[in-house]
């Protein structure tokens, strides 16, 4: 299989990259595809002539997006419609990636991926914007996954960090932190997820629309970072703070647990959070004694 993968920079554009073995892969960089030039897609598209166009680019700063929507939606809608009309010209298939701040947060149980989208600010209106307009545009030429708290070895730059990475460094200079206890999530190592999605589009019964993947269970943010100290073996005191999703005048969901229905309704199925959390750990951090005492 042909893949041209956009974003080979990011966590799970590198993660992608070191899992795949046993395809053709043209990764550029962002200065010869930028996602916002549809130029430099249709020239990377029409020289390379890819099976599969797989897009983790975003615009996923969710402060940001409030304060510059007009490029959230470039970004995040106008592009990802672009590339789905390019895949579909091409006759390829766009796999690309959106969010669980597509989810309001009412419900108790996780979501499914048919269950009614209600996002609360402009990042997640801005993606479920996108997945609509990719999906109206080209529906038999898009998948588009959906995953959250994403973690991977190369850290999300464009957020100064991932927020595994984050928290160690809270501990070398704080022994008293406070986390949020308010939000429900299903936190995902970026290699788990690049495994998944290279089995999603290599499956035979593969077909297009939404899906869910992240890995299995949930936590709050305050539960993830307990682990994180506890796996490292770091001895910080973290006191759980209720900010009821509110963070200045923008709202997160208070529960965004995805359920991946679809995938394992094709076999594909993801480690629980823990067990995730552990192996990038021992990846990243090299084996600190209490990780390889527990594993
Ligand atoms: N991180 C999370 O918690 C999370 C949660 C839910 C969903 N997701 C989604 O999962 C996907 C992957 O996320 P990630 O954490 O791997 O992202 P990331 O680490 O920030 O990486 C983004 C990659 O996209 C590239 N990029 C950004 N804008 C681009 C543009 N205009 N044209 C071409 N390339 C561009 C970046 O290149 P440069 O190096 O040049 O910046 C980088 O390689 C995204 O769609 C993200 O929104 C992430």
């Amino acid at each position: 299989m042909n893949i041209l993968l956009i974003g080979k920079t990011g966590q799970l554009g590198g993660s992608i990259l070191a899992e795949q073995v046993s395809h053709r892969v043209f990764a550029p960089g962002r200065s010869e595809l930028d996602i916002e030039s549809k130029e430099s897609c249709e020239r990377a598209i029409a020289g390379f002539l890819p099976d599969v166009v797989i897009n983790t680019a975003a615009f996923h700063d969710v402060p940001q997006c409030e304060v510059e929507p007009h490029r959230a939606f470039a970004v995040n809608c106008q592009s990802v419609r672009d590339l789905a009309l390019m895949c579909k010209r091409a006759g390829a298939l766009l796999v690309t990636f959106s969010t669980d701040y597509v989810f309001g947060g009412g419900q108790n149980t996780p979501y499914r991926e048919e269950d009614c989208p209600k996002p609360l600010q402009m990042y997640g209106i801005s993606r479920l914007a996108g997945e609509m307009a990719a999906l109206a545009a080209a529906p038999e030429h898009c998948v588009i996954i959906r995953t959250c708290g994403l973690y991977g070895l190369s850290g999300a730059v464009s957020k100064g960090g991932n927020f595994v990475d984050k928290r160690i460094a809270d501990a070398q200079t704080n022994s008293v932190l406070e986390m949020g206890c308010d939000q429900i999530v299903s936190p995902t190592y970026s290699g788990d997820l690049a495994q998944a999605v290279l089995k999603l589009i290599e499956h035979p019964q593969l077909t297009p629309g939404i899906y869910h993947l992240v890995n299995e269970g949930a936590c709050t943010w305050f539960e993830f970072t307990k682990a994180i100290y506890e796996l490292m073996g770091i001895n910080a005191s973290v006191h759980p703070v209720d900010r009821r999703g509110v963070s200045g005048e923008m709202r997160r969901p208070l529960y965004s647990v995805l359920a991946n229905t679809r995938a394992r309704a094709l076999g594909i199925m993801l480690p629980h959070w823990r067990n995730g959390l552990e192996r990038y750990l021992r990846q990243k951090y090299n084996s600190p004694m209490k990780i390889s005492q527990k594993s």
